[in-house]
């Protein structure tokens, strides 16, 4: 495909002042101007580092986020908020990547403080559809290959968004001007001819006004990357305590890190694991790793888990949270938060189920879905996966000594340790690299000797 780069003339202007219009750059937030600029108080001066309470209302839902006063708006949607579809390309206003909605109209999210964005109204691209639902710019991206890497995605999106909406003319915008429209976002992929064809049809598609955004709706918002929302709650005993223990379980809105499903024969029958499952206590400690430190009340849990991935070696503080018992179904649902001191965090929404087996045994079947941040999602989905099967089939083994003797199972005697567990996932990962990088050389090989 012939790329079109679009010219890097400013446009027309189409935005309120001091917000970002495509095929323009992005004005200097210490500039006065925009309504956020305007909301902050001439007496309000804080320092670069101090933490600010900022309340926004963010795809429909109101948050408040406590983040240092230099933090700039997209930092905050991204690590706090969890809000990675707004992507950062140079940080200075040129390429257009972070581009979102303040208040209506485009903006550079990189250069505006997040302080700036007090009471603002912003919409990221989570907000303008959903994967079941998207908005007709996103069916248009698709249906006209407009997404190649998709890095510049969001912002052209947004951007587009923007042009349809606030533009002169609205919808009314001529092909023939669309590059220089558009030219605010650059994509390197020079992606542009899909870009520009999507954002035509859109136009031509609807002349009396451009659909508003599909997915501003309130629901928990919380970030990734190892922050913490303003209201995660507190350890005693001051900030060197270890990692806060949240008040409630807050599971992020996006996709999980990875999902595991396990199904565990056991040798008891239905009720006497569900024994085990319903007494939280002895459920616990069948968890390798894992240890009761205080019951909140019937259905919070304070908690930790300790797990140790080669060298890696962490210590979770959490909350376990049972949102659904059923008895009668033989079904609980919990969720589950914990941080580790070093920035790891991870959250997971679990659900067991016993059913009844073959010679009046029993199957456990354990679905998760496993949001992980900081170092520990490093480890990459396929590891975080097999580390969390392993424990769950660990699990599975000493739910049913539980079942059997009424007994928590002795750690000891129930196989092998988290750690041994983990390395043995480990290493079962790098032999799995092993043998593909085995067969790609082998291919390599055979090829060049068939080539002689
Ligand atoms: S990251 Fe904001 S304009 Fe490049
Ligand atoms: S699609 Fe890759 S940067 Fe535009």
């Amino acid at each position: 495909m012939t790329a079109t780069p679009p010219q890097q003339r400013p446009a027309p202007g189409h935005t309120a002042p001091g917000h970002t219009a495509p095929g323009r750059r992005a004005a200097d937030p210490s500039s006065a101007g925009t309504p956020a600029q305007r909301r902050i108080p001439a007496a309000a001066k804080v320092a670069a580092g101090d933490l600010v309470d900022v309340a926004m209302t963010v795809n429909g839902t109101d948050v408040t986020v406590s983040v240092p006063a230099r933090m700039h708006l997209a930092d905050v949607l991204r690590e706090h908020l969890g809000l990675t579809g707004t992507h950062l390309g140079c940080e200075h206003g040129v390429c257009g990547m972070c581009t979102v909605l303040v208040d209506g109209d485009a903006a550079r999210a990189c250069l505006l403080f997040a302080v700036q964005c007090e009471g603002a109204e912003v919409t990221t691209v989570e907000g303008l559809g959903t994967a079941d639902d998207q908005h007709p710019l996103q069916q248009a991206f698709s249906a006209h290959h407009g997404l190649q890497c998709g890095f510049c995605t969001p912002g052209m999106l947004m951007s587009g968004y923007d042009l349809l909406t606030n533009g002169p003319e609205g919808t009314a915008v001529a092909p023939e001007e669309l590059p220089e429209q558009m030219s605010g976002v650059i994509c390197r992929c020079t992606g542009y001819r899909g870009i520009l064809a999507a954002v035509a049809d859109v136009a031509a598609e609807h002349p009396d006004g451009l659909p508003g955004p599909r997915n501003c709706a309130s629901r928990t918002l919380v970030g990734r990357g190892g922050a913490r929302p303003a209201d995660a709650g507190s350890a005693e005993g001051g900030p060197d305590a270890g990692p806060a223990v949240p008040e409630e379980v807050r599971i992020p809105a996006g996709a999980p890190s990875a999902t595991v499903s396990v199904r565990s024969e056991l040798s008891s029958d239905v009720a006497s694991v569900w024994n085990v499952i319903d007494d939280f206590d002895l459920l616990a400690r069948c968890l390798p790793g894992a240890e009761l430190v205080e019951i909140l009340d019937e259905s919070r849990y304070r908690g930790r888990a300790t797990i140790a991935l080669g060298p890696v070696k962490l210590r979770f503080e959490g909350l376990a949270q049972v949102v659904e018992r059923e008895p009668a179904e033989h079904r609980l649902n919990v969720l589950a938060q914990g941080a580790d001191a070093g920035g790891s965090a991870t959250r997971a929404v679990i659900r067991l189920r016993v059913e009844p087996g073959a010679d009046g045994g029993s199957v456990l079947v354990a679905d998760a879905d496993l949001h992980l941040s900081g170092r520990i999602a490093q480890f990459g989905r396929a590891l975080a996966g097999d580390v969390s099967r392993r424990l769950f089939e660990q699990f599975g083994r000493s739910v049913d000594e539980a079942a059997r003797t009424g007994q928590a199972p002795d750690a000891t005697s129930t196989g092998p340790s988290p750690l041994r567990m983990a390395a043995g996932a480990t290493l079962d990962t790098l032999r799995s690299a092993a043998l593909r990088i085995r067969a790609r050389v082998w291919g390599r090989a055979r090829a060049r000797r068939a080539r002689r």
